[in-house]
């Protein structure tokens, strides 16, 4: 009998979109799936167990083995740097990374307060642009930083672009494209390493045909 994988999906935004691709690659997940309030899945046709995670976690819950496998934002490996492997980018959910803030310059200050969701990113950024900063790690509303003084800038994801413009906040450079990707535990790679194979490579098909549709 095939052993079932866990997979760790991420709650919010990215999750329709990976419920899609996976029906679409062929595996059947019940169809209470996006409504239930259950933290913990089973879907045995499928031969797929889900934990619902916060997306920041995902990659904690694969890195300690407890999912074999996991859907990640592309933002959320570069945060956490988790030892983990990153297997195949799932094209799916799209946006940025991006400094932002007010229009027009800031105070000359030694260092420029920089609000964000992503503080080991933002660090990590500046410090390659050899600018010094404090950053404030905050965990959500991050548009709310410099309008209320608490920040000169942000790193946050962009998506539409609507939550900057409609706070009167601009762009000012961008740092990273981002899509989700599929991660893998190491140990459990070795393991499963057909059953997790036979996923990715159907995941990949699918992607590539979808390209090909384009
Ligand atoms: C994300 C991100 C931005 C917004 C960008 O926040 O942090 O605030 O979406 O999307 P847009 O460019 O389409 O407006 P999210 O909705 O995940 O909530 P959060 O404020 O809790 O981080």
């Amino acid at each position: 009998m095939n052993t079932t994988l866990t997979m760790a999906m991420p709650k919010g935004r990215i999750f329709e979109e990976a419920v899609d691709l996976l029906r679409q690659a062929g595996y059947p997940l019940p169809p209470e799936f996006e409504e239930s309030r259950k933290l913990i899945i089973d879907a045995p046709e499928a031969g797929l167990r889900f934990i619902l995670a916060k997306p920041m976690d995902v990659p904690t819950y694969v890195e300690h083995g407890v999912a074999d496998i996991g859907i990640a934002g592309k933002d959320v490996m570069l945060e956490e740097e988790r030892d983990v492997y990153e297997v195949l980018d799932l094209k799916i959910s799209s946006c940025y990374l991006a400094v932002a803030g007010l229009p027009g310059g800031i105070d000359q200050k030694a260092a420029p307060k920089i609000a964000s969701k992503y503080p080991n990113v933002a660090s990590h950024y500046f410090r390659e642009q050899g600018q010094q900063v404090e950053v404030i790690k905050l965990n959500g509303s991050i548009e709310l930083a410099p309008l209320i003084g608490l920040a000169d800038r942000i790193v946050d994801i962009v998506s539409t672009g609507r939550t900057l413009q409609e706070n009167g906040l601009v762009e000012l450079e961008k740092i990273a494209d981002i899509t989700s990707r599929l991660i893998v535990n190491p140990a459990s790679y070795r393991l499963h390493a057909s059953r997790i194979n036979e996923l990715v490579e159907r995941m990949r098909t699918l992607i590539e045909s979808k390209e090909d549709n384009q």
